[in-house]
């Protein structure tokens, strides 16, 4: 059990701020665990380069050993010392860093086998947020950091949910508000020059890194489900992902023909996960049923902004069955799709015709 000390600190980083941010630096430098937001989700960082620092991560968050880490730096060309950089992932950096993408390259041995999950590759991401940029400037180490949820659980976007999952488990927390995106960042794997292949959909969507010239492959895992005895190429996949208490369904079609549907059989207590533009109608057909906001149709940000926090909420709320729409794999929607299939262990309801 550790002391866990929660700070509030501001994006725009006052003195009082940075002081706060020191103290976690030192918490890092001396082998501790500090939680600190990211504009994607929050992060459980320690120090990358210490083994025996990267081990406790995987004991506070109860997540295997060979499912590694990626170590978070503060400029793109801190890369140089951790792992063997190419023209693509400058090509990639001068595009996309800061921000919510992640490039798996060949590792160096500064890496340890720990933050590796005993891998010859290594992930690394640059974050824009600032509190959290600024913490591993301070540190002067990269911070391996996995989404600070305890295994199976959604990824936190509030410091309540760190404060719900973490507590006693890290020596500090940092509440720096709500994240901006809400889902974890786009992870490719760099193969030769020029080539990509997406293990997990995020912010950075694959048409806009195919608008910098890159050849995207997209792992079937991103869409689909691993087959029994299947190698991840990427060894987060082939854990359970988060799965709400109550069964998930998502819905294919007209959210409407879900009336019909449960009035036809029984489905016990019902949630739904509704756009904005139908939950009026929804709400007059389904009167027995709670209804989520989702955001509106389009709004595909707003969406990605509230899904686990609308998916910690419903759980432990004694529902029988949920429902959802299903997003289609455009732009951000691939990344809404692969959250969204893995949380309803692909389980979709087709309704043909609109
Ligand atoms: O937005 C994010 O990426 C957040 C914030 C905190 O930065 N971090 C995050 O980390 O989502 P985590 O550990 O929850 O998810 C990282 C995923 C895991 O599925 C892991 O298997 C995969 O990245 N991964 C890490 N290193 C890898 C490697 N060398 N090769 C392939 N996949 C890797
Ligand atoms: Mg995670």
């Amino acid at each position: 059990m550790r002391n866990t000390e929660v700070y509030s600190v501001s994006p725009l980083l006052s003195c009082e701020d940075i002081a706060t941010l020191e103290r976690a630096a030192d918490i890092i430098k001396s082998g501790g665990l500090v939680i600190f937001p990211t504009e994607t989700v929050y992060g459980l960082g320690a120090d990358g380069t210490n083994p025996k620092a990267a081990r406790s991560i995987f004991e506070a968050k109860g997540r295997p050993a060979d499912n590694p880490l990626i170590i978070h730096i503060h400029t793109p060309e801190q890369a140089e010392k951790y792992t063997y950089t190419t023209e693509t992932y400058y090509n990639i950096a001068k595009h996309f860093m800061p921000g919510p993408i992640t490039v798996v390259l060949e590792a160096r041995g500064t890496v340890p086998s720990e933050t590796r999950g005993g891998l010859e590759t290594v992930a690394v991401r640059c974050p824009e947020h600032p509190i959290a940029n600024k913490l591993i400037e301070l540190s002067g180490v990269p911070i391996a950091a996995p989404s600070a949820n305890l295994s199976g659980s959604p990824s936190p976007t509030t410091c309540s949910h760190c404060i719900k999952d973490m507590m006693g488990r890290v020596d500090m927390i940092i509440d720096g508000g709500d994240c901006d995106f809400g889902l974890e960042s786009t992870i490719i794997k760099l193969e030769e020059e020029g080539r990509v292949t997406l293990l997990r959909p995020g912010k950075i969507t694959v048409e806009e890194l195919r608008s910098i010239g890159l050849s995207v492959d997209i792992a079937e895992a991103v869409t689909a489900q691993l087959k029994e005895g299947e190698v991840a190429l990427s060894p987060g996949m082939k854990y359970r992902h988060y799965a709400p208490d109550a069964p998930l369904y998502l819905v294919d079609g007209d959210m409407n023909h879900l009336v019909d549907y449960l009035t036809a059989i029984s489905c016990g207590r019902v949630a739904v996960i509704s756009y904005t533009e139908d939950m009026e109608a929804l709400g007059n057909s389904l009167p027995d049923a709670c209804l989520y906001d989702f955001g509106s149709r389009e709004d595909r940000a707003c969406q990605a902004h509230r899904l686990f926090e609308l998916l910690r909420r419903i759980d432990g709320e004694g529902f029988d069955n949920i429902f959802a729409p299903l997003p289609d794999k455009s732009g951000i929607g691939l990344a809404l799709y692969n959250r969204m299939i893995r949380a309803a262990a692909h389980q979709i309801i087709k309704f043909d015709g609109e």
